[in-house]
């Protein structure tokens, strides 16, 4: 009777004769034998773990979408006392890990039993990517975001709720599922983005079809397009350190590893730490052009200089790139400027002592006089980090630009366009009341006169709501939640609203709205931005390569989140634009900003 209690038992929880590590992976992102015990799985084993083991089939199928090696996640003696080499057979309990909820699952094996070890010393090769397999789909993560990674609505569907038939040669996601648990090997990898706290660093494969490579050696995202093909090499096996002074365009030895989804990233886990073999240069390359000091050739800059308070020891880097790399443009849109007193939640709101030290600081450096300008929020209500009162400002060099008519706002009050066109408030708030700036920066607006213009031209600064809250390009919901999307397609209405008053008026306005958008060209807020502006990216505006559009580095991608938007009197065959890459191309110890400055040269004529 007990006897039959127990097997009876063990029907009950689901025991499955001798399946292959490729059944047990199926073609799909769940296992079908998932809480299911299987038995007399066979397996080589390819690496070890602190954790566990990995094995790889000595049985494999001919079906590319099924993985044929699987993690077993145990400590047990008789896993740790495995070695490299051996080939196991085994019986454990098929389970799907994650450990947050937006993840994808790791299809793992748990709780191994009847471990007998069957040989030892046997070869271990890893597959090389793009020799042994193909290489990485360039550029959709999965058949779940319809064709578009960066489309609206967001997450319509979870990858874990469909668990899509995969398609390895279509789809990143699927390419990467269906080499789960694998060792490979990377050929020639380039580094795409400095390391994050945990040393973990994209990387490109020097010998696979990628889009976007930028010239650096970076990889830039575009329309549609969020570069499956990288992958994130994480923390090595054996205990050695990757380096922390990787950096975009690095190039580095082959790397050997695991592939193996955790914290919602396709990770290889590497064998041993990365080695870079030739660093790529970290020194940004200046603005090839310069001003002629009137309204027929301005230079225009734009830069987040990324919390900047009085006692900011970046002030001086700032400056002295303001002067040398940038060449001391004539009207700079800054964001991120804090209060007198930082992120002290005091009360304070002036930023004259942060601006004032911001420009001696560059007159000290290259004895160039700047004048700035800003309005101050009302206390606590702008966002950013708490009680710094960040805000958009404006340096400018007297003795090029003038405000024209100045007539400041104040915090609360509503710029207007005037007949002329001209500006109720030089500068004003735009729309400071409404509910789209809840909790963020205010964009700042102003007419200027530049040496020998006839009339003026306009300038909107902004400072968007940033993507707090998103999930991950290979997350599990799709397309991956673009964070506070709505908030800053509201922010494009009214921005755009305001500068459309002016080209109703005078189509002819040159007007430039610039500033940290936090948002791509090709996604739905900076798209309703332009069309109902009437304004244009100077990178389309100058025929910018798509893969050199970027002032930002996340993840895996080179990104642009800040732009500059000109009217059409400004889109002329003269006019410049460049991004200078201080911020993407620099070590972590060598960032100034977390974003690229750009600058412009714009004939502001008017004329
Ligand atoms: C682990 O290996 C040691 C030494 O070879 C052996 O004595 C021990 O029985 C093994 N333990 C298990 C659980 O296999
Ligand atoms: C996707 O999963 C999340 C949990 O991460 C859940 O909140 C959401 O409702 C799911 N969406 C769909 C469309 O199933
Ligand atoms: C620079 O200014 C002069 C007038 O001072 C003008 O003739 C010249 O065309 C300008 N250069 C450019 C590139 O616009
Ligand atoms: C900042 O403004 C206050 C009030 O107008 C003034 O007293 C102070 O001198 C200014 N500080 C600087 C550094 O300009
Ligand atoms: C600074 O520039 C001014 C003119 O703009 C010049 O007269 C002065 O000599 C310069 N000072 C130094 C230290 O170069
Ligand atoms: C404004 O933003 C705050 C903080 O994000 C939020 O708690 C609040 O609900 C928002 N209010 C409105 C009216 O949207």
């Amino acid at each position: 009777m007990m006897l039959r209690a127990a097997s009876l038992l063990f029907t009950a929880i689901g025991v499955v004769k001798a399946v292959t590590i490729a059944e047990i992976n199926g073609n799909k992102y769940l296992s079908s034998y998932s809480g299911q015990t299987v038995t007399g799985i066979k397996g080589l084993v390819t690496a070890k773990s602190s954790a566990g083991i990995w094995l790889r089939s000595t049985t494999p199928d001919d079906d590319a979408r099924t993985s044929e090696s699987l993690y077993l996640y145990s400590t047990a003696a008789a896993i740790t006392n495995l070695t490299v080499g051996d080939i196991v057979t085994l019986d454990g309990k098929v389970s799907e890990y994650r450990s947050a909820a937006t993840y994808l699952y790791l299809t793992e094996l748990t709780t191994p039993k009847n471990v007998v070890k069957v040989s030892s010393g046997n070869k271990v090769t890893p597959l090389v990517i793009g020799q042994d397999t193909p290489t990485p789909p360039t550029t959709q993560y999965t058949s779940l975001d319809g064709g578009d990674v960066f489309g609206v609505p967001n997450g319509v569907a979870n990858i874990s709720t469909v668990n899509p038939v995969l398609d390895p040669a279509t789809y990143g996601l699927d390419f990467w599922e269906s080499l789960s648990g694998e060792l490979v090997t990377i050929k020639a990898p380039t580094v795409v983005g400095r390391p994050n706290s945990y040393r973990e660093t994209w990387v490109v494969g020097g010998n696979w079809a990628a889009t976007g490579r930028n010239a650096h050696g970076g990889i830039t995202m575009s329309d549609k397009d969020g570069n499956p093909e990288t992958i994130i090499i994480g923390t090595p096996l054996d205990g050695t350190k990757n380096p922390t002074t990787a950096k975009m365009g690095d190039q580095v030895a082959d790397i050997t590893g695991i592939v193996q989804q955790q914290y919602g990233y396709y990770y290889l886990l590497p064998l041993t730490a990365l080695t870079v073999t030739t660093p790529a240069s970290a020194t940004p390359i200046p603005v090839t052009f310069s001003s002629n000091k009137t309204c027929r050739a301005i230079t225009v800059g734009d830069w987040n200089v990324e919390n900047m308070a009085p006692t900011s020891s970046h002030i001086s880097k700032v400056a002295t790139h303001i002067v040398n790399t940038l060449g001391a443009p004539d009207i700079m849109f800054i964001q991120e400027i804090q209060d007198n007193s930082g992120p002290t939640d005091d009360g304070v709101v002036s930023a004259n002592t942060t601006l004032t030290k911001l420009v001696s600081t560059i007159q000290s450096v290259g004895n160039i006089t700047y004048s700035f300008i800003d309005i101050d929020p009302v206390n606590d209500q702008d966002g950013g980090q708490p009680g710094g009162n960040i805000r958009v400002a404006y340096l400018y060099r007297p003795d090029i630009i003038s405000l024209y008519k100045p007539n400041p706002g104040s915090s609360t009050d509503a710029n207007e366009v005037l007949p002329g066109p001209e500006l109720k408030y030089n500068p004003g708030r735009l729309a400071p009341d409404s509910p789209a700036w809840n909790s963020t920066r205010k964009p700042l607006v102003a007419a200027w006169k530049a040496k020998g213009s006839k009339r003026p031209f306009f300038t909107v600064n902004v400072h968007w709501s940033s993507k707090g809250g998103g999930t991950s390009l290979q997350g599990d919901i799709r397309p991956p939640i673009n964070g506070v999307e709505a908030a800053r397609e509201a922010q494009a209405e009214v921005t755009s609203a305001f500068i459309a008053q002016i080209l109703q008026q005078d189509p002819a306005a040159p007007v430039i709205a610039a500033g940290d958008f936090n948002e791509f060209e090709f996604v739905q807020p900076v798209k309703t931005f332009e069309a109902r502006s009437g304004l244009t990216d100077l990178d389309v505006v100058v025929g910018t390569k798509v893969e050199e559009r970027y002032t930002y580095s996340y993840d895996m991608n080179a990104q642009a989140l800040d732009h500059m938007m000109v009217s059409p009197a400004l889109q002329r065959k003269t006019a410049k634009y460049e991004h200078i890459h201080i911020n993407s191309w620099a070590t972590t110890s060598g960032m100034v900003s977390d974003h690229d400055p750009s600058v412009a040269l714009l004939n502001v004529c008017g004329c």
